[in-house]
């Protein structure tokens, strides 16, 4: 690529190392690296935004799940670590199947320090006993070690690593691997994902190409100097890579194409397969085909040596 026409001012949100991601990542890849996006308070307008339908069919998938994952806990005592917490919708469902009194402590853990101020307030107006922890973290670049040391730490012996509504970090394997690592033999993992479903390519890009989504993808593009329209922007499924990409392409010109976002879109079959990879053991997979979406739990694989 010829040489990045970064825009200096924008770029001071980020750290120093995530500067130097997004310099690598667009010089090797053409990748705009979604985490340098979520600086701003653009998540709330999408989860309040209707049309975002994909979240609703994970919350719906949640909902209908949750029941089974707390038996699977057994009324053991858990600490919460939610993950990309949001606006903290989720949280509520969480708490009221594991029970407030088997839970240890509850962290939660954003990239956006706006979104876990909404989501922090919430949880502790509607839960004032919980013990809540913040982390205003990008665990991308930062990993999750800390995180699950210090709830630990304060919290429950066992852990539940919960990620919902969020293909986007779990297509990143680093970050997958990172939760591996960071899990103990008494932990778990708790994930929600949309399915690829061969026939609804449409429906599955349609929720990412909404006007909110598209402002979201304009913070990365601003930072390499770039003007942001939503017609700049398209997106296919690519099968072979089990990835929905969005890509944004300057002035309207595809052949000068950068990828904005890809989300992670497997069959069941091919999920399965990259857990057990990343050394994972699945306890439960509930699918719910009409709406090409999943909720699995997962406990780490002894044998595997990270
Ligand atoms: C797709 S939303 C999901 C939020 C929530 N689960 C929901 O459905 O409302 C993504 C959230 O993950 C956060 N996030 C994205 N990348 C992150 C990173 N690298 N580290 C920490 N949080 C991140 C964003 O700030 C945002 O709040």
């Amino acid at each position: 690529m010829a040489q990045l026409k970064l825009d200096k001012k924008l770029c001071k949100r980020l750290t120093r190392e995530q500067l130097a991601v997004l310099k690598e990542s667009v010089r090797k890849r053409r990748e705009i690296p979604v985490r340098v996006v979520y600086t701003q308070e653009y998540w709330d307008d999408i989860a309040k935004d209707s049309s975002y339908a994909l979240a609703s069919r994970e919350l719906a998938a949640l909902k209908k799940s949750i029941p089974h994952v707390a038996k699977a806990l057994a009324g053991r005592k858990v600490n919460v670590v939610h993950m990309g917490v949001g606006n903290g919708i989720e949280v509520p469902i969480l708490v009221k199947a594991i029970k407030e009194r088997n839970i240890g402590t509850y962290s939660i853990v954003d990239v956006n320090r706006t979104m876990l101020d909404i989501s922090e307030k919430k949880v502790r107006k509607q839960f004032p006993s919980l013990r809540v922890l913040r982390f205003n973290r990008d665990m991308e670049t930062y990993g999750v070690r800390e995180v699950f040391a210090r709830t630990r730490k304060a919290g429950a012996k066992s852990s539940l690593a919960v990620l919902i509504a969020n293909g986007v970090l779990f297509s990143n394997d680093g970050f997958v691997k990172g939760i591996g690592k960071s899990m103990g033999k008494d932990d778990f993992f708790l994930l929600s994902l949309e399915l690829y479903k061969p026939g609804k390519d449409q429906e599955i890009i349609d929720p990412y190409l909404i006007p909110t989504v598209l402002d979201l993808l304009a913070n990365g593009v601003r930072l390499l100097g770039y003007e942001s329209r939503h017609e700049y922007y398209d997106g296919e499924v690519d099968k072979k890579d089990q990835l929905l990409k969005i890509y944004f392409n300057p002035g309207g010109d595809k052949s000068r194409r950068l990828l904005a976002l890809k989300s992670y879109k497997p069959t069941v079959a091919q999920l399965n397969k990259r857990m057990a990879k990343l050394g994972f053991r699945t306890l439960l997979l509930r699918e719910f085909k009409a709406i090409h979406t999943c909720v699995a739990l997962y406990r780490k694989k002894p044998e595997k040596k990270y």
